[in-house]
């Protein structure tokens, strides 16, 4: 690939050459401009801005049913940031790390430039520019890496699902949540700074972005010509990618670390399905559940009682799967009950606080029939995993 392609308006304009002072006549035409950035730069460029949006967008606004769209959206920001690393080693000139990382007293002397107004041009990215670059890129990996561990331990998902313990999973959100208010202030900044310089040196930077194209100045600080090396950084991107993709796919499909694996108890099935589902048994913690069987002949105010040997039976099978033996969501959550309702599942502070922004119509109405009736919007609830991935509340339920 060539990064300056020799164009009609300034063959002789090119990187590394001396710039001719401008001849009064000149100055009145538009001055010329030249490729800055290249076609990988620009792409990925866009392509982040997307990526970013759509994950903010769906976490910020949408439910937590959005969450593939989310995690989606963040695998493809992540694979952009990975190609875009290589690309800083092997791509054009203005691409690469070397042309515009410097060091922080090369920084500070552009800030200093700055404030005496001096009119300091540079071709590719100036040294806050590029400082930047490297926040955003490190910030958005980082958000990348929180979100792989909060998906893996709250949600028990994806590649690091078998070695997340909800409790690390729930930290990793939390710090997941505030990189991304930080991604959000690095953004508005960034959006600024190019603002700002667009207006400082008098040159649409976005248009710059988009054509890839800048003015050629006299007294641009310019670099050292390179050329890229396309075939060499699309090799090891492709070997990245594949690895990375075969291993993410490999751990994703061990079982998740604290999800329940016990087949449900066919007579439990049979005898606490009977008029209603059967709830997985890590939807309440033990004492919940003997509380539950001691109190079968009222049961709601229904007789549900069950000869002692059944009663004996379930009332271990309970016990054995119970909250306490699982780290799903459900498991941690549904673990606080409401002391007066021990065994109400729809009564949790955690429930109650979920389910709010549901109207009471849908509840009520045929397709749902009940807050108890989860398996008619989480189609996965008789696993007791409840992925807010497969919540669905169904279209004839919502007036
Ligand atoms: C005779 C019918 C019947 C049988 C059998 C029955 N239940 Fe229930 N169960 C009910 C009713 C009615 C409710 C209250 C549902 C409501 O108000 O929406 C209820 C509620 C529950 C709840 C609370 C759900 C919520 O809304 O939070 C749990 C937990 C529960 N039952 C577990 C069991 C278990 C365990 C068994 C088996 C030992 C069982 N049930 C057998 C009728 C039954
Ligand atoms: C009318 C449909 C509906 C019913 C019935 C229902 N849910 Fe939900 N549930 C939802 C929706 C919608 C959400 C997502 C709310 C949000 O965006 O925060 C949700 C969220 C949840 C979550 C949190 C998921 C997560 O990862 O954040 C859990 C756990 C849950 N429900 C459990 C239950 C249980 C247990 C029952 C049955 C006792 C139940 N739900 C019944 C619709 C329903």
């Amino acid at each position: 690939m060539h990064d300056m392609p020799h164009d009609h308006v300034a063959t002789s304009l090119v990187e590394g050459e001396a710039v001719p002072s401008p001849s009064p006549v000149a100055t009145r035409k538009p001055p010329p401009r030249t490729r800055v950035w290249d076609w990988v730069v620009r792409g990925f460029h866009w392509l982040l801005v997307a990526a970013i949006a759509l994950a903010a967008a769906t976490g910020y606004l949408a439910g937590v049913s959005w969450i593939d769209i989310h995690v989606w959206a963040g695998t493809a920001a992540a694979t952009l940031i990975a190609g875009r690393v290589v690309w800083g080693f092997f791509g054009t000139t203005h691409a690469r790390f070397s042309d515009f990382i410097v060091s922080p007293r090369t920084t500070l002397a552009h800030m200093r430039a700055l404030l005496a107004g001096r009119n300091e041009r540079h071709r590719g990215h100036n040294p806050l520019g590029a400082a930047m670059i490297v926040a955003l890129l490190a910030v958005v990996a980082a958000i990348a890496i929180t979100g792989v561990l909060a998906f893996g331990g709250v949600l028990k998902a994806g590649p690091l699902a078998f070695a997340t313990t909800f409790a690390a999973g729930w930290q990793a959100r939390q710090i997941h949540e505030a990189l991304a208010l930080i991604l959000l202030g690095l953004v508005g900044l960034h959006i600024a700074g190019a603002l700002f310089e667009s207006w400082r040196t008098c040159e649409n930077l976005v248009r710059a972005m988009v054509d890839g194209r800048k003015e050629v100045r006299h007294g641009d600080h310019v670099s050292v010509r390179r050329r890229a090396q396309p075939f060499l950084a699309a090799s090891i991107a492709a070997i990245l990618f594949a690895t990375t993709a075969v291993t993410i796919w490999t751990l994703s499909l061990r079982p998740g670390l604290g999800v329940p694996v016990a087949k449900v108890d066919p007579v439990y099935t049979k005898e606490c399905g009977a008029c209603h589902t059967a709830y997985h048994p890590s939807l309440l913690p033990r004492a919940s559940w003997g509380a539950l069987i001691a109190g079968l002949d009222n049961h709601f105010g229904e007789d549900a009682s069950l000869d002692t040997a059944t009663a004996a039976r379930l009332g271990d099978y309970l016990a054995t799967n119970a909250a306490e033996t699982a780290d799903t969501l459900p498991a941690n959550r549904l673990r606080q009950v409401e002391a007066a309702k021990p065994f109400t599942i729809t009564a949790t502070p955690f429930w109650t606080r979920r389910h709010a922004g549901i109207p009471d119509a849908v509840f009520a109405s045929k397709a749902v029939s009940g807050r108890g009736n989860c398996v008619a919007c989480h189609a996965d609830a008789s696993s007791g995993r409840f992925y807010p991935g497969n919540i669905d509340i169904p279209d004839e339920a919502t007036p």
